[in-house]
């Protein structure tokens, strides 16, 4: 597909300068276009750039009564040349097409994907914040448009892309809580999947747990609740002395392009890593012995969020302040890579 061939309709009037750059919330003010693609017929359509706007969809479209609906995030970048910066852009796409094949989805071809974001990009360019800390963040999804109540795979879907300039996903240092009751996800299920209902299953304990007085949920395996698993929008790391350690990814966790970004430049910059999975014993037992040193959640949205401290059974217990945590070196280097202020000895780094 050429970006020619996608059909562009140019809103009259921007709304841009209704928005402060300085002060921009995460995911909630959005840029002036979208991009709208049909699959029927058994294809997807050319793609369509238009204003963002609501959809109009049949009360029987099977997104509103079986959830057939996935996600993706992605950010791009401004660097010191005003030029635009994407990172691992064909890593969402293929795990967009994961989470497609699980939900009975029909692939998205790279080629439309990769064509239509570009494009969007291109129309919505000054949207892209400068700003340090901020990004424009994209947010690919394709659902069941198609209608019924027969609970059986739609035959008509759409995806969207739409983009909201973004700061900080959290305002501040984050506190968790370890589930011991609720699971996120099991062997055999969805949780590798970007899939909405992942995150829908999620609010209800999330929600006791601020209620807490904790911003986020740490979740331990379905069977056990015995092991560290992700947290709701971010991989976790957990730093034991000099070792930090991840847990493997699984069916019931999200191979994050943050995670496998961080482990391998850490790797490389002689750390030593560990992909294995943690127990929540082993997390109590380092930090009642002072070998706990840092916990940080990793993810598209939340770059790397430094925790504070977290509850488990009744009680918390508080992470130590640190003059110069990994976490923060880990932020750096790969904030580095994507914003075009340090080398990509990666080829992560695509500029449009
Ligand atoms: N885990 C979950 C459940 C997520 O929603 C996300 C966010 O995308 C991540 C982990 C981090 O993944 P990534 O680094 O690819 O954004
Ligand atoms: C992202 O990090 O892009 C995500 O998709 C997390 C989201 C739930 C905000």
């Amino acid at each position: 597909m050429q970006s020619s061939d996608i059909k562009v309709q140019l809103i009259e009037e921007s709304k841009i300068s209704q928005v402060d750059f300085n002060n921009l919330p995460f995911g909630s003010v959005f840029s002036d276009h979208m991009l709208e693609c049909d699959y029927k017929d058994g294809k997807w359509q050319t793609p369509v750039i238009k204003p963002y706007s609501p959809i109009t969809l049949d009360p029987s479209a099977k997104i509103f009564h079986y959830g057939q609906s996935i996600f993706e995030g992605m950010k791009a970048y401004k660097d010191a040349e005003g030029s635009t910066l994407l990172f691992r852009p064909l890593e969402n796409c293929k795990r967009l097409n994961k989470s497609a094949e699980r939900m009975v989805i029909p692939q998205i071809p790279e080629d439309i994907f990769m064509t239509g974001l570009k494009k969007l990009l291109e129309i919505d360019n000054n949207w892209i914040p400068t700003k340090e800390g901020s990004s424009l963040y994209i947010r690919p999804f394709m659902f069941a448009s198609g209608n019924g109540f027969h609970a059986s795979p739609a035959n008509a879907f759409k995806l969207l892309i739409c983009t909201a300039p973004s700061g900080a996903y959290f305002a501040g240092k984050v506190k968790v809580l370890i589930e011991e009751k609720y699971a996120r996800a099991a062997n055999g299920g969805v949780g590798f999947a970007k899939a909405g209902g992942n995150y829908a299953a999620q609010f209800y304990p999330t929600q006791l747990a601020i209620e807490k007085g904790y911003n986020q949920v740490i979740w331990t395996d379905d069977n056990t609740h015995e092991y560290i698993e992700e947290a709701g929008a971010m991989n976790i790391f957990i730093r034991i002395n000099d070792t930090l350690i991840t847990s493997p990814t699984s069916d019931r966790i999200l191979d994050g392009i943050t995670r496998k970004s961080i482990i391998q430049i850490a790797k490389d910059s002689g750390i030593d890593v560990e992909v294995r999975k943690i127990t929540v014993s082993e997390v109590i037992a380092a930090a009642q012995s002072g070998s706990l040193k840092e916990m940080f959640g990793a993810g598209t949205a939340a770059v790397i969020s430094p925790i504070a401290g977290f509850g488990y059974q009744e009680k918390d217990y508080d992470l130590p302040e640190l003059e110069n945590p990994l976490a923060l070196q880990l932020k750096k280097q790969i904030t580095d890579i994507q914003t075009n202020k340090a080398e990509d000895p990666y080829g992560w780094r695509v500029k449009l």
